[in-house]
């Protein structure tokens, strides 16, 4: 297998250091580390207006940034990429702007699927709370997977937005958001309801097109996919950035502003990206793809993962008393294990296993109806990168092991 750990410096500055918490936050390349440093010492600036050489290369990288992300969404207008802070400020962005906008009433519905993470559940739930919407969540199958018959069943007129995740943060469990583009055509026609992906999960993992997902607006986290912390990407059709009024405004996204009134930007992005931007953020993230380019891109990333996958897999069975939570079926999921080991809590389990330097979480992993729906209120977590090996699952499972027959 290639090894790609030698592109991620905090494993030569840590070499025991077996990190199996992707899904948490990825580990940055040297690339991602070393392009945000050089921009900080030679070029930063302010963009926007400044017509002096170091302002006009910071505004040329911001805007590369976002060229580099709707390349590899299949985005053919960059200006319809908008940066913030994170997946759960997009969704609460996103949410608020739609109900500021009346695209929400009242007695409306909202579809999510209990899996959500609480990013794209607790946003609606507000909204429910503070305007009499109704949030519905689909069931998912005996094997994981988004309950389709559920699904329809739960397609009612009042329904006016679909929001799920393309890939769990638990089950790791792909779904299949295309049949669900077909599945809203079919019942809606035109009339469609707006139709929000969560990305977070797999953007980090395999080549995601909003043209073939058929959506109104997808977003993801940049600290999942290589860059650094506080950069979410939301990507919506012109159309409907165009028709939302947004929450926030002020410098840069305003047309003009009297004493006694102001209007939005027409433009985009400016529209939703009001104050200056986290220029180093986005910098890192024009980094972070240009080193998936770099590595030949997505298609070596997802073939990494399947044999990672396939592997630990077939480890998981072997296991005594461990109940894995997610499919056994390699091609339906990523790099995500749960698991629960009967017997002991999933806080003891981490804390031995952190003792020996490998880096897995205990918890509910902001899923907590899925986790109430399963009956289980504590569960370890395992999650793979590209920069995993087999000798960092012989080590997990190994040490994992050793845990339970010290702490049974
Ligand atoms: C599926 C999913 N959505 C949203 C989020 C929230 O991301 P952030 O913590 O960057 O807001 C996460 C983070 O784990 C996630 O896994």
């Amino acid at each position: 297998m290639q090894d790609f750990k030698k592109d991620f410096p905090i494993f030569q500055n840590n070499p025991d250091l077996v990190y199996l918490d992707s899904t948490a936050s990825s580990q940055k390349p040297a690339v991602v580390i070393d392009g945000v440093a050089d921009y900080l010492r030679n070029s930063y600036a302010n963009i926007h207006r400044g017509s002096y050489v170091i302002s006009e290369i910071s505004e040329k990288l911001y805007e590369d940034s976002k060229k580099i992300v709707a390349k590899n969404l299949w985005v053919e207008n960059w200006r319809e990429i908008i940066y913030t802070a994170n997946s759960t400020y997009a969704l609460n962005i996103l949410a608020q702007s739609i109900w500021r906008t009346g695209l929400l009433k009242a007695g409306d519905t909202v579809l999510l699927s209990i899996v959500e993470h609480h990013a794209n559940v607790v946003p609606w739930l507000i909204l429910k709370e503070d305007y009499g919407i109704n949030v519905e969540f689909i069931g998912v199958n005996d094997n994981y997977d988004l309950d389709y018959n559920d699904f329809r069943d739960k397609l009612t007129d009042t329904v006016k937005i679909v929001s799920l995740a393309h890939v769990s943060n638990t089950t790791g469990q792909i779904f299949d958001l295309e049949n669900v583009s077909s599945l809203l055509a079919v019942r809606y026609g035109k009339q469609k309801p707006l139709f929000i992906i969560d990305a977070s999960q797999s953007v980090p993992h395999f080549e995601v097109d909003v043209k073939k997902l058929w959506c109104d607006a997808l977003f993801f986290t940049g600290h999942k996919i290589f860059a650094d912390s506080w950069i979410w990407v939301l990507w919506a059709k012109e159309e409907l950035l165009n028709t939302l009024k947004p929450i926030f405004s002020g410098g840069g996204a305003i047309g003009m502003v009297q004493e006694s009134s102001f209007t939005h930007s027409q433009k985009l992005p400016d529209k939703f990206e009001p104050g200056t931007p986290n220029l180093s953020w986005a910098v890192s993230l024009l980094r972070a793809f240009e080193y998936i380019e770099s590595i030949w891109g997505y298609s070596i990333l997802e073939n990494h993962e399947q044999t990672l996958v396939q592997y630990t897999l077939e480890k998981f069975l072997w296991l005594e008393g461990v109940r894995l939570i997610g499919s056994l079926d390699a091609k339906k999921r990523v790099g995500v294990f749960t698991f629960v080991v009967e017997g002991i809590h999933s806080l003891d389990i981490s804390d031995y296993l952190a003792e020996e330097n490998i880096c897995i979480r205990a918890g509910q992993h902001c899923a907590e109806p899925f986790m109430i729906s399963l009956w289980v209120n504590h569960t370890c977590r395992m999650s793979l990168q590209v920069y995993n090996t087999q000798e960092d699952i012989d080590r997990f499972f190994d040490v994992l092991l050793q845990a339970i027959s010290e702490l049974k």
